[in-house]
């Protein structure tokens, strides 16, 4: 029931209210790129703004590759955490100098550039390159261990590891694991919150089984050295 009923109802739930960003007008490597830096410690309505700036400033690898670090650093002032910039900047450097400006599409290929962890290189390698991979962020893998009711924390690779591989058990092969990322995201974003759920309005109730959802997912206390 729940595997039949989870992707259909999630879909759904999509086709009326997927979040319209900029970057989901695109599926050019660089920009997916580009927009999940900014999104990795930065909240959306933050990101909009800077991502269309720096789209016109540096318009592709070849661009940001060429620029100064100075004007990189400039461009991302304000969006904090300076470290991905300069990450950004270093990749943008690798692929246009070493690789001829084509950004690999595997998981495993993108974890070896700087900045780039599980999550990232799944959403890259989904929203750029179609690759039939899951892509979990704190909004995913909030509502999938909510509706799964996993009490563990899932704060390790090795526990994210094994929640990807439950979600995607539950689609097939056919499935575009693109749009799946992308709706997970907007449903944990816009129904499955962290702090106030709308299970009022939550179609996928009849087949959550967490308790106090609020609760979920489990943090452990952080312990005083
Ligand atoms: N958060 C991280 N990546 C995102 C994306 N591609 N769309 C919306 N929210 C996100």
């Amino acid at each position: 029931k729940f595997r039949e009923t989870f992707p259909r109802r999630l879909f759904e739930w999509h086709g009326e209210n997927a979040y319209s960003y900029p970057w989901r007008q695109t599926q050019e490597p660089y920009a997916i790129v580009v927009s999940e830096f900014m999104l990795q410690q930065t909240q959306v309505k933050t990101v909009i703004p800077y991502y269309l700036k720096w789209m016109e400033r540096f318009e592709n690898w070849e661009r940001l590759a060429n620029a100064s670090e100075g004007e990189v650093l400039k461009a991302w002032e304000g969006l904090g955490y300076y470290a991905r910039a300069r990450n950004l900047h270093k990749i943008a450097k690798i692929v246009f100098y070493e690789k001829q400006g084509i950004l690999p599409s595997e998981p495993t290929e993108l974890l070896k550039l700087p900045g780039i962890g599980l999550y990232t290189a799944n959403a890259i390698a989904s929203l750029a390159f179609g690759k039939k991979t899951v892509a979990l962020d704190a909004n995913g893998i909030r509502v999938l261990v909510r509706l799964l009711s996993i009490h563990q924390p899932v704060n390790k690779v090795r526990a994210l590891k094994e929640l990807s591989r439950m979600a995607m058990n539950l689609l097939s092969e056919d499935s575009d694991f693109s749009l799946f990322n992308s709706a997970l995201m907007d449903f944990g974003r816009a129904v499955c919150k962290a702090l106030a759920p709308k299970c009022m309005i939550c179609p996928l109730k009849e087949i959550c089984q967490a308790e106090q959802p609020e609760q979920l997912p489990f943090k452990p206390k952080k312990r005083i050295e």
